[in-house]
């Protein structure tokens, strides 16, 4: 049996600027009281940071954004990230059109992941904002992996802190993955493609707050370092399993104007892949992290 988790969100802290409003006991919060369109002061931004930090991933209602104020709402978080694989369009390749048209069979994101983690520096975060968002369906889902790390047994724990596993992309883009047949979204097939890979530990500490968080997850993760993939698959199907337990995670429900950032060093997401006959158009950018350490 697995140890029981400590609590994450520890002692409430007070804002001033900006109401926060939690969603699930395990991660994600609503922020109310800031128009994220229109450029945000320092006291009220440094609220938003620390509520992203604290609450792993925050939501907000009711936003308007064009390209450029989502531009620079993701840049004060960190530079932005220009993803290897998804081809962008127009103006903006900073931007990645997350389309979903009716007849799609898959999606983006529908495995449960952190973003990019083939890259030596995977992104500190993503901004996604609803442009389109169907009636029903079409939920992001999001896990806390500090949750999932704290919930291990010591042993456990022991043996994942001197292990590191490979990422890469080989499954989710490049004409072997094949993953353009049935999606709108398109990622690169061409012959010029080169696999991206990447070893990170296990069990890594998040460079701002100092846990230590599960850090594999579906899309990305083939094996344990020195092993197999046959060798590594009971564990790390264990791993991946335990991460997307219910008692670690939140369902967030869109409407068109949210915005969604999740913290992509401490959390896993999945989009539901459940949206059947509407379209959903979401818009997203990414933030430049540093090394898993
Ligand atoms: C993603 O995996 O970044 C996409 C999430 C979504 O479309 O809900």
């Amino acid at each position: 049996m697995s140890a029981m988790p400590s609590p994450v969100l520890s002692q409430p802290h007070a804002y001033d600027r900006i109401s926060v409003a939690p969603i699930a006991g395990a991660l994600g919060a609503e922020i109310s009281g800031v128009d994220i369109s229109r450029p945000i002061d320092d006291a009220t931004f440094s609220e938003i940071r620390r509520a992203w930090l604290e609450n792993l991933v925050i939501f907000f209602r009711g936003q308007t954004l064009d390209d450029d104020a989502l531009i620079a709402f993701g840049r004060r978080f960190a530079p932005l990230f220009r993803h290897p694989n998804l081809l962008t369009e127009g103006r903006y390749p900073d931007i990645v059109r997350i389309r979903r048209m009716p007849g799609d069979t898959q999606i983006v994101g529908e495995d449960w992941h952190a973003d990019t983690t083939c890259m030596a520096e995977p992104p500190c975060g993503a901004v996604l904002y609803g442009a389109e968002v169907p009636p029903y369906g079409g939920d992001t889902l999001f896990a806390n992996g500090y949750r999932a790390y704290e919930a291990l047994s010591e042993g456990m724990k022991a043996m994942l802190s001197r292990m590191t596993a490979v990422h890469s992309d080989i499954t989710v883009a490049g004409p072997q993955a094949a993953r353009n047949r049935h999606r709108t979204n398109k990622v690169r097939e061409d012959s010029q493609w080169r696999e991206t890979v990447s070893e990170h530990p296990v069990v890594r500490t998040h460079p701002e707050t100092g846990r230590k968080t599960l850090f594999v997850n579906k899309s990305y993760t083939q094996r344990f370092s020195g092993m197999t993939d046959e060798e590594s698959a009971p564990l790390l199907g264990f791993l991946l399993q335990h991460a997307a337990r219910p008692e670690f995670t939140c369902r967030f429900r869109w409407e068109t104007g949210s915005v969604a950032v999740w913290d992509n060093r401490c959390t896993l997401h999945i989009a539901a892949n459940d949206v059947w006959k509407f379209q959903r158009l979401m818009h997203r950018v990414q933030m430049c992290g540093d090394r898993p350490v």
